[in-house]
């Protein structure tokens, strides 16, 4: 690394969550860990730190993720969550990699190949997302019962993926009922797999009895989804309405915090490249949009928005202060207003640590936490923290 801006990731974190989730929430088969999009902006590195917590199979969005992943683990099962391009099979059976079923013309098609060596399935149902899917119990059935002509295929899961919380709204229900409906003909003990839940229905709602596995995203890299119950008069009145509107739509019962305790495990650092006094009316960066007020010490940092930071970045962190950023930030860089204890070559954290915590620089920026993580770009090294060793690796 000869630019000094990096993402640490502390590996240590990452397994203990996964642990501290499987005490928590005891009951299910299958830990799938949802390591698409560089495991979240980790960096598939990270995957063998989430198995030694005890993930037990992962999921990805494409071949590409499924076939990379594989130079980190050659062993765990690994489900693309999206159909693939039939022509690809040959890959999946060399890497054990598990394709999703996800409408009737493409199982047809599936079956016309000959396969030379087992092939295991997964059938998605479209329960309400409208985006991918089996849409009702004859498209099952259809698939189902060919399933005997290709003697190679294995169907080993079924699942479906919930649009809400659940919490207040009845879509999440609707899809529940949705999941029954397409699925009354078939005995569902007799797939491996039955899983529906994402990270919200784990913390939010009580098992759901046919389902052996649960797929943990956001939750693995750290953010609980607990929620402080609201106190106040609005809050008060708003829960009133709430448990009225839940009575009136039968809306299953939810809860909204758990005992989860967790942390991230990623801290996004760079250094000070330059320091310089302006005077004021000096503007700072593209646009001019800063102006100083007084004479001001501005720090440049090398990291901009091609790194995957949100252009609205606040704040960041020098010595254990935190600093303002000023002007607009450029593609590689960004400049802060700081004081003289800040010295050239400074470690400076972006993002990350006690003081930038994920949640609240999402909340700053108006964005999900799940666009900063996977906002990070690949040309930020990851370093990568096990006990006292460090790896770092470029994706
Ligand atoms: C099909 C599927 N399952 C599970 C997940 C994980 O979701 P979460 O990060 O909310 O746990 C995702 C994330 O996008 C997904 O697309």
């Amino acid at each position: 690394m000869y630019r000094k801006t990096y993402l640490e990731v502390n590996c240590e974190n990452l397994k203990n969550n996964i642990i501290n989730i499987k005490q928590n929430y005891p009951d299910y088969e299958y830990y799938f860990g949802v390591v698409k999009a560089n495991a979240y902006g980790h960096g598939g590195y990270v995957i063998n730190s989430l198995i030694e917590g005890g993930i037990n199979y992962l999921a990805v969005s494409s071949l590409e993720e499924a076939i990379k992943l594989r130079e980190y683990n050659t062993e765990i099962s690994i489900l693309i969550l999206e159909p693939i391009h039939l022509q690809y099979l040959d890959k999946c059976i060399k890497h054990n990699i598990t394709i999703t079923v996800s409408n009737v013309e493409y199982f047809r098609e599936l079956l016309t190949i000959s396969l030379p060596q087992k092939l295991k399935i997964h059938i998605k149902l479209d329960t309400g997302m409208s985006r991918l899917g089996i849409k009702s119990s004859d498209e099952l059935d259809k698939i189902i019962s060919n399933l005997p002509n290709n003697p190679n295929l294995v169907l080993e899961g079924i699942y479906t993926h919930f649009a809400t919380s659940g919490i207040n709204d009845k879509h999440w229900d609707n899809q529940l009922d949705k999941f029954k409906e397409i699925t009354k003909n078939i005995d569902l003990s007799t797939i491996p797999i039955v899983h529906m839940g994402r990270s919200l229905t784990l913390v939010n709602h009580a098992k759901i009895p046919f389902c052996n596995g649960i797929r943990l995203g956001i939750v693995m890299y750290g953010m609980s989804q607990n929620m402080p119950t609201p106190t106040g008069f609005k809050a008060f009145l708003r829960n009133i309405r709430n448990n009225h509107r839940k009575k009136k739509l039968h809306i299953s019962p939810t809860t909204t915090t758990n005992n989860l305790n967790l942390q991230t495990a990623i801290t996004l650092y760079s250094e000070v490249i330059e320091l310089r006094k302006i005077q004021a009316n000096d503007f700072v960066g593209y646009g001019a949009e800063f102006i100083a007020p007084k004479e001001t010490i501005i720090a440049t940092i090398p990291i901009g928005y091609a790194d995957g930071i949100p252009s609205n970045i606040k704040h960041v962190v020098i010595n254990e202060k935190l600093y303002k950023v000023v002007g607009s930030i450029c593609m590689d860089m960004l400049c802060v207003s700081v004081d003289d204890n800040v010295k050239l070559y400074d470690k400076v954290t972006i993002l990350g640590g006690d003081k930038l915590p994920v949640k609240t620089v999402a909340n700053e920026c108006g964005i999900k936490t799940y666009n900063l993580f996977t906002g990070i770009r690949n040309r930020v090294p990851r370093v990568y923290k096990n006990d006292d060793d460090y790896i770092e690796i470029e994706y």
